[in-house]
C-alpha cells in the first residue's frame, strides 16, 4: 500500500489557522481533489470537524483518527485510535492507496510511515498560525518536481506544488 501525504503549508510553514485554511487557493483545492480521487483517506479528527470535512470525505472509505471510543464518523468512515492503528485498518482494507489528509498532529506522526508527499507551498508568511506542518528531513527526502505558479485573480498568492519521495534507504 502507497502511504503519500498531501498538504499545503505557507512559507513559515503554517496549515491551519482557528481550524481552518488561512488562505483562499482554488486551484490547490482542484489539485487535492484530483490527487486523492482514488484511495482511502486517513484524517485527524479536527480537520474532519473543520470546513474541508464536508466536500472530502463524501461518498469516500476513509479513517478518522480520534482518542474516543464513541465517535460516528458517518458514512464510509471507520474510527482509529492512532496513525498506525488507522494505517493497519486501510491495509487490511486491501487498500492500494493511502491519502494521508492532516492535520498537524496527524502529518507529524504519520511522516514516518509515508513514502511520497505532495507539498503546496503557499508562498505568504501567515501571522498567528496555530497548526504547523513537520519539520522535514531534508536528508530523507527527494524533490522529484517541482511546479511554481503564480498569484491571479483566483489564487491570492503564488504558490508552488512539490513531489518528494522519501529516499529508499530511510527505514519506516
Ligand atoms: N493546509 C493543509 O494542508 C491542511 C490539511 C489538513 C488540516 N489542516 C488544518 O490543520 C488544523 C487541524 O490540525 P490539528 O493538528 O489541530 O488536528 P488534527 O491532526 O486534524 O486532529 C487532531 C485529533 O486527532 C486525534 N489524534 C491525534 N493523534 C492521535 C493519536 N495518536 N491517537 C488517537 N487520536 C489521535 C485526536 O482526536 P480527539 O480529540 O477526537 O481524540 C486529536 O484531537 C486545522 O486548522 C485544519 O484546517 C490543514
Amino acid at each position: 500500500m502507497q502511504i503519500s501525504i498531501i498538504a499545503a503549508k505557507s512559507d513559515n510553514n503554517v496549515i491551519g489557522k482557528a481550524g481552518g485554511l488561512p488562505w483562499s487557493i482554488p486551484a490547490d483545492e482542484r489539485f487535492l481533489m484530483e490527487k486523492i480521487r482514488h484511495g482511502y483517506l486517513l484524517t485527524g479528527r479536527k480537520s474532519f470537524e473543520s470546513n474541508q470535512g464536508g466536500t472530502l470525505f463524501a461518498g469516500r472509505q476513509f479513517v478518522l483518527i480520534t482518542r474516543r471510543q464513541d465517535y460516528d464518523p458517518g458514512p464510509g468512515g471507520s474510527i482509529a485510535h492512532s496513525v498506525e492503528a488507522g494505517i493497519a485498518y486501510a491495509r487490511a482494507q486491501q487498500a492500494e492507496q493511502l491519502w494521508i489528509l492532516g492535520g498537524a498532529e496527524i502529518y507529524r506522526q504519520a511522516l514516518p510511515y509515508a513514502d511520497d508527499m505532495y507539498l503546496t507551498e503557499i508562498h505568504t508568511q501567515i501571522e498567528d498560525g496555530d497548526a504547523f506542518f513537520p519539520a522535514i528531513e531534508p536528508a530523507d527526502w527527494e524533490e522529484q518536481w517541482r511546479v511554481p505558479h503564480p498569484a491571479d485573480a483566483e489564487n491570492e498568492h503564488a504558490y508552488t506544488f512539490l513531489y518528494y519521495r522519501k529516499r529508499p534507504s530511510v527505514s519506516h
